[in-house]
């Protein structure tokens, strides 16, 4: 009932990434016309959508998989959710829309780092940026356009006509990676200074003045202690890096097509790459700078947390792993 983990390869280059590597291929091999319909994601090709629902044979293996998280998706939405809410264009914020390719995706931070750079390359029309001169922050031309922007209509018809998907990871080991990277590196002053001392205040019995002021030696217990404080979520709601993927992406009421998971990165961004009629142009990065291997990091962070924090956390956090079949970790103590 676990995932692979221990000594796997991941990639070290993320899916995004990937993208990026695959298109600007495309935009050199095969120059897209300068103007385009709106509406044609691609002319010479299925749309995302006709290739992953008329498949061929060869694609069914890959699709079956798929098949089977969609399904376990839906039916732990039907058991799991109570009733269905509507959806109002400020919930959609997290969904990237790729109209180039007639691709929806949900950004759900702390996947990959570069992700969401690389999809300012993505959706750039034609040009030949290489991903790795554009600096993550103050870039020119403005992010990637989300749902959100669009109106009523123009959500629901890329809602339909789209292929739509979502990248997952155990949530735990995302929760534990986006501690670690926020709050235990010494650049990550922003974060500090917004939660960090907030934290500080309110969860350390006797703080010292320099780490009240400061922010920046939050332990992971004192994090998890804020998570599961009540006043933490009516005061704002949690920053996207440890917010749920099921309040990111409204999984329960947006039918995505392909769910991905971190754990196997490889073969499902080469489905999602398939799907998105770019694959043929794949070049895949297999000797990766470092392969990471994160499967015992959440369980080395956890031991330092009380069985009763434990218990809170994962009830918070239950949805995520409920709905995209993670199993409970074995290194929880809530009983
Ligand atoms: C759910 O997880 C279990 C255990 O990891 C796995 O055997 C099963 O195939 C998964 N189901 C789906 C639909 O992915």
């Amino acid at each position: 009932m676990r995932m692979p983990r221990a000594g796997r390869l991941l990639l070290a280059t993320c899916l995004g990434s990937l993208f990026v590597l695959v298109l600007y291929f495309q935009n050199i091999t095969k120059p897209e016309p300068a103007v385009r319909t709106e509406s044609t994601p691609g002319k010479s090709r299925r749309s995302p959508l006709q290739t992953l629902y008329n498949g061929d044979q060869s694609e069914l293996a890959a699709q079956r998989s798929l098949q089977g998280r969609r399904e376990l998706l839906e039916q732990a939405c039907l058991s799991h959710t109570r009733k269905r809410q509507v959806l109002s264009p400020e919930d959609l914020k997290h969904l990237i829309v790729d109209d180039k390719h007639g691709l929806i995706y949900c950004y759900v931070p702390k996947l990959c780092t570069n992700w969401k750079r690389d999809l300012m390359v993505l959706t750039s029309d034609g040009r030949h940026v290489n991903p790795l001169d554009i600096p993550p922050t103050r870039r020119r031309g403005g992010s990637p356009r989300t749902l959100s922007e669009f109106t009523v209509p123009e959500i629901n018809r890329r809602l339909r006509d789209y292929l739509k998907f979502v990248f997952v990871r155990e949530p735990f080991e995302r929760l534990v990676s986006a501690y670690r990277n926020k709050f235990t590196r010494s650049y990550n002053t922003a974060f500090h200074k917004r939660y960090g001392t907030k934290i500080v205040r309110r969860n350390r019995p006797d703080p010292e003045p320099g780490a009240l002021e400061k922010g920046d030696d939050v332990s992971f217990p004192e994090f998890v202690q804020y998570l599961v404080d009540p006043r933490t979520q009516r005061e704002e709601p949690f920053n996207e890096h440890w917010e749920r993927v099921h309040s990111l992406c409204h999984p329960c009421m947006i039918h995505y097509d392909v769910v991905g998971k971190y754990e196997t990165l490889e073969p499902d961004a080469r489905a999602v790459l398939r799907l998105a009629g770019v694959e043929e142009a794949l070049q895949f990065p297999t000797s990766g700078k470092s392969t990471r291997t994160d499967g015992n990091m959440a369980a080395r962070f956890f031991k330092h947390v009380s069985p009763f924090y434990q218990k809170k956390l994962f009830n918070l956090y239950r949805m995520d792993f409920l709905l995209f079949n993670y199993s409970t970790p074995e290194y929880l103590r809530t009983r």
